[in-house]
């Protein structure tokens, strides 16, 4: 297995490009399965879990390509997928695919609206709670489809098609929205969806879906109205800037220190944030190309989040800004709102000298102002990148083991840093 060495200490200074949202590129993915017509998007991030979404996505016999990429081309401008679902040749998802990447289960609604029946296993993901899709079998519900569960199979099926109906989630939940969406957007009538998720990626998806024919209004708000159409033709899209990326970076070169351009970044969706990286201390600036980030010389102050659904701060910044944290000049509070086990990075934090207490779902931070090298080893996707940040700034080296949970959620994770002087090596494991 491949593991990262970081030698901390250098300030961050250059440009990074921002890649294609990984949390828009795989419901657009999805979405392909909608339409007998040929889906193109680009600028898809080079990312494992979209590689294993093409295997599934293949499976059901979805048809794809990926364009080469063009001479001078860094790795970090993703790539160009055609994807052709013009027959559907499977409509089982099956475990030993579906276990390994949660968002792979999304593909159930798009499968009962075009065949009416779907058999997908249920999910797996990053290990940061119990992750239930009652919310999921709602949505599917409420539009017409049978649901049962059997063998650790979900079972839908909906002979005549879907229908229109009233959504209402009694929790906010992105998957489920995406769901809902993808089930609603091709069933007889209309459809209301309330109190749906507004993350910029199910918005991206919307869009999409809109290229293609669907009718939805509200994008962007907690209430969506679609109108369903009887079927939805091809398109070309181009997957939104990931803004958990973004932040990850912003919280990197803030405690690195530094001065850094986060190029291509769209600063309009992640305001909360940009607002408590400036009371942490940090200065952003919004510019043409992107968002600028610069610390230096003055400290970091501590500054109390609690993570909520988007427009509020998010779970998936949680573990990065909780490293950021451990190099402030006092005590702070980090609230996890969303997902009950998303703390594994605290012991790995402990390794590298981080003063940290968990009270049930707050973790008090005390910062220590010095972090120094340790092995760690990385438990999920945003944990693992929040010990590349305390890494960069801890003394001396630190050895980060398990990296393909990075691999699943970060482009050239490595090149980007470097390319802004930070010392860090892939070890490539035998
Ligand atoms: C998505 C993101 C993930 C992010 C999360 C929250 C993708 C591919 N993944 O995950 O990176 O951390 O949103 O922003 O976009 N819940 C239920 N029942 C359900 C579904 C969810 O109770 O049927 C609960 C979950 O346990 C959790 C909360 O709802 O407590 C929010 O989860 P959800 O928004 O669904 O997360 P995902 O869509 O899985």
């Amino acid at each position: 297995m491949d593991r990262i060495r970081i030698r901390g200490g250098n300030r961050l200074n250059g440009r990074i490009e921002i890649s294609g949202a990984k949390n828009a590129a795989l419901p657009l993915m999805i979405a392909s399965l909608l339409s007998e017509e040929t889906l193109t998007l680009h600028r898809v991030p080079r990312l494992a879990d979209v590689r294993m979404l093409q295997r599934i996505l293949q499976n059901h016999g979805v048809d794809i390509t990926v364009a080469g990429k063009r001479p001078g081309q860094n790795g970090h401008h993703g790539e160009t997928m055609r994807l052709n679902a013009k027959s559907i040749v499977d409509t089982t998802a099956p475990y030993e695919l579906v276990s390994k990447m949660r968002a792979s289960f999304w593909v159930l609604a798009p499968l009962i609206a075009r065949c009416g029946e779907a058999k997908v296993s249920l999910p797996g993901g990053c290990a940061i709670g119990t992750r239930p899709v009652d919310l999921h079998i709602l949505a599917l519900e409420k539009l017409g489809a049978q649901v049962t569960i059997e063998g650790g199979y979900v079972i839908a099926r909906a002979p005549k098609g879907l229908i229109g109906g009233n959504i209402d989630f009694a929790k906010v939940s992105v998957g489920a929205t995406h769901a809902a969406l993808l089930g609603a957007v091709t069933a007889h009538g209309d459809t209301i969806i309330t109190n749906a998720a507004r993350e910029p990626e199910i918005g991206d998806v919307a869009d999409c879906l809109v290229k293609m024919g669907a009718r939805i209004e509200g994008i962007g708000t907690s209430t969506l109205r679609i109108t369903g159409v009887p079927r939805l033709t091809g398109a070309e899209h181009t997957v939104i800037p990931d803004r958990i990326e973004t932040g990850t970076y912003a919280m990197a070169t803030a405690m690195a220190g530094g001065d850094v351009l986060l190029a291509g970044a769209r600063p309009d969706t992640l305001e909360t944030v940009t607002a408590v990286l400036k009371q942490a201390g940090v200065d952003l600036r919004a510019t043409n190309e992107g968002l600028r980030v610069m610390r230096n010389g003055a400290g970091i102050e501590p500054v109390n989040v609690e993570t909520q659904p988007y427009p509020g701060f998010p779970t998936d910044l949680q573990a990065q800004f909780m490293a950021l944290m451990c190099g402030a000049k006092g005590t702070s509070v980090i609230r996890e709102t969303i997902f009950e086990n998303r703390f594994m990075h605290v012991q790995e934090l402990a390794r590298l000298g981080a003063d940290i207490h968990l009270h049930g779902d707050s973790a008090e931070v005390r910062g220590t102002g010095k972090l120094t090298g340790a092995q760690v080893m990385a438990t999920d996707l945003r944990a693992s990148v929040s010990l590349v940040i305390a890494g960069l700034a801890a003394e001396g080296e630190t050895m980060l083991h398990r990296v393909y949970h990075l691999d699943r959620g970060f482009e050239t994770l490595e090149e980007k840093l470097v390319a802004c002087g930070a010392e860090v090596e892939r070890v490539v494991g035998q």
